[in-house]
């Protein structure tokens, strides 16, 4: 059976440390590994990316692979073939798949009959890959996972579901503040609240991400803007977290909406970072889901 990559809870904690431990590795020596030598990765993008997109192809190249990227109109997919007869011919010749899209289903249903492991480059529901880069951020930032806070603050959405689950995998403590309406299920197993102050307090880095995800309702933009506004990643907000604390944001994103341009660029941030270990962390995983 291949190891899949679809919520990121498919790894035992001690894989999550050893996998943001080589990531760094693979960061100091970004050439060290010829991991993927002679081999295909298929990369399916239904939806638009920047950072998934290079940090993954980038990351395939210097494992000596081939990124192989896919968009949906030039798929047989889009014309109606099955996603199981599509699995099946991709684990042929591919040694990972990789898919971003707007339907979960797709993605469980590619895992159930690739041969080959299937990594979730982002879905409505999660985006694991992130959260990996996320943690190898803070682990460069404070040495350490095990006992850190962090508050989300704004739309309970995928990033914010996959920072609680991978980052309660590393024993980190995640707040999510969002407005009724916006907040993650009770059952996420994280401190979840409406005052955004309350979940910055004592915390090690503020977190937040777009307002309007992909999978929303163009239509709800303008109200989602009013509902989260109170939810900024201000340096007001940030003053009230721990001495020390970082800002984070996935990106892209929308200065003067869900983080102000002060905090975007200012001293704080650790999110240009954050998009870089995008692709150490993912050669990490790789390296991982493939054996090597
Ligand atoms: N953070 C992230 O996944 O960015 P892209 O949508 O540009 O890939
Ligand atoms: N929540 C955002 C993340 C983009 C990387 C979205 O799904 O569009």
């Amino acid at each position: 059976m291949p190891r899949h990559f679809i919520t990121g809870t498919e790894l035992r904690a001690e894989e999550l440390q050893g996998l943001i431990q080589r990531a760094a590795e693979l960061k100091a020596a970004p050439d060290s590994s010829d991991a993927l030598r002679g081999r295909s990765v298929a990369l399916i993008f239904q939806k638009p990316s920047t950072r998934t997109r290079v940090s993954f192809e980038t990351g395939v190249f210097e494992l000596g692979g081939h990124p192989m990227v896919l968009r949906t109109d030039e798929l047989q997919l889009s014309r109606g073939e099955s996603v199981r007869d599509t699995a099946y011919v991709l684990s042929r010749h591919a040694a990972a798949i990789g898919i971003r899209t707007g339907d979960d289903e797709l993605v469980s249903e590619m895992a159930a009959h690739a041969s080959v492991p299937v990594i979730n480059m982002l879905t409505p529901s999660h985006h694991p890959c992130q959260a990996l880069a996320d943690l190898l951020t803070l682990q460069e930032c404070f040495g350490r996972l095990d006992g850190l806070a962090i508050a989300y603050v704004g739309d309970g959405n995928n990033v914010a579901r996959s920072l609680i689950e991978v980052g309660r995998l590393a024993g980190i403590d995640v707040r999510v503040a969002a407005p009724d309406g916006y907040q993650l299920d009770p059952h996420d197993g994280a401190t979840l609240t409406g005052d955004p102050r309350e979940a910055v307090r004592g915390a090690n880095a503020v977190y937040t991400d777009v307002w309007v995800s992909m999978s929303d309702d163009p239509a709800s933009a303008q109200e989602r803007r009013r509902d989260l506004a109170p939810y900024r990643l201000s340096d007001e907000l940030l003053d009230l977290a721990a001495p020390g604390a970082i800002a984070l944001h996935c990106l892209p994103a929308h200065p003067g909406e869900e983080i102000t341009e002060q905090v975007l660029y200012g001293p704080r941030q650790r999110i240009w970072d954050q998009a870089e270990n995008r692709r150490h962390a993912q050669k990490a995983l790789l390296e991982l889901l493939i054996g090597a």
